[in-house]
């Protein structure tokens, strides 16, 4: 007699790493376009390489089949990536046309389609889907992402916020600074070093809505120009694409308000 949840041996030998569902059948090859350069080689132009994955022998996400490429067919292959459950921000980059996270990312099943994967478009690339995010981290530094106030509460313990001014925080304080967003706005694509782009303008005014903080005249005269913000055009490209549903183009929307209403 079998009990319950022990296997026989020749139901066990059934299982292999490929599952149940396929054995014996054909193995459902996709084949994945993978963006590659090598700084190592400046002479030799970057190109699309085909690598092809059985689906069936692989995880759900775009990040599961890169991983299986880099561990099994090119330990060359280059990319950034380290909690994999779209925390962290560094597996930002151009899927099938699109900006997002590859942890986040579903492969699609049809594999009979190919997928194309890019870096993050319009940035310098330090090798194959690495994109150099210095700028971008530049420009995070100077909005002075923290809390900032010359008076303290009296009995020296913390500042407090009520519930409602808390609330104001929502959709904001989530974001991962991915860059899926501002790599994805042509006006971050065309004045880059001078438009700050929607991550880090959407961070602008997270503090600058923060009821505990007491810097909210000088981030705005920090604003006030005519490129840290006001390239914005409001075509809404970053929010379309933001792989954590937040919304980057309100949050500029709402920082000219403010700054009109000054
Ligand atoms: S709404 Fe503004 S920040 Fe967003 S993509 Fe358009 S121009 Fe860029
Ligand atoms: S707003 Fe969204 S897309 Fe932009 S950096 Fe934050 S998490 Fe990434
Ligand atoms: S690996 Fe961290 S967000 Fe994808």
């Amino acid at each position: 007699m079998m009990m319950s949840g022990v296997l026989t041996k020749s139901v066990a030998g059934n299982i292999c790493r490929r599952g149940l569902a396929t054995a014996g059948a054909a193995p459902r090859l996709k084949t994945f376009k993978v963006y590659r350069w090598n700084p190592d080689k400046p002479a030799e132009k970057p190109r699309l390489q085909s690598y092809q994955v059985d689906l069936d022998d692989c995880g759900p996400m775009v990040l599961d089949a890169l991983l299986k490429i880099k561990d099994q067919q090119d330990s060359t292959l280059t990319l950034r990536r380290s909690c994999r459950e779209g925390i962290c921000g560094s597996c930002a980059m151009n899927i099938g046309g699109r900006n997002t996270l590859a942890c986040l990312c579903k492969i699609d099943q049809d594999h009979t389609k190919d997928l194309k994967i890019y870096p993050l478009p319009h940035m310098y690339i330090v090798k194959d889907l690495v994109p150099d995010l210095t700028n971008f981290y530049q420009q995070y530094k100077s909005i002075q992402p923290y809390l900032q106030r010359s008076t303290f509460p009296a009995d020296g313990k913390e500042v407090l916020q009520s519930v409602e001014d808390r609330k104001k925080l929502d959709g904001l304080y989530e974001c991962i600074l991915c860059a899926c967003c501002s790599t994805s706005c042509p006006s971050y694509w065309w004045n880059q070093e001078q438009y700050l782009g929607p991550a880090v303008l959407m961070q602008a005014y997270r503090w600058l809505i923060d009821s505990r903080d007491e810097a909210s005249a000088v981030r705005k005269s920090m604003l006030q120009n005519s490129m840290s913000l006001y390239r914005c055009h409001t075509i809404m490209n970053c929010t379309r694409t933001c792989p954590k549903g937040l919304n980057p183009g309100y949050a500029i929307a709402e920082i000219k308000k403010a700054m009109a209403t000054d």
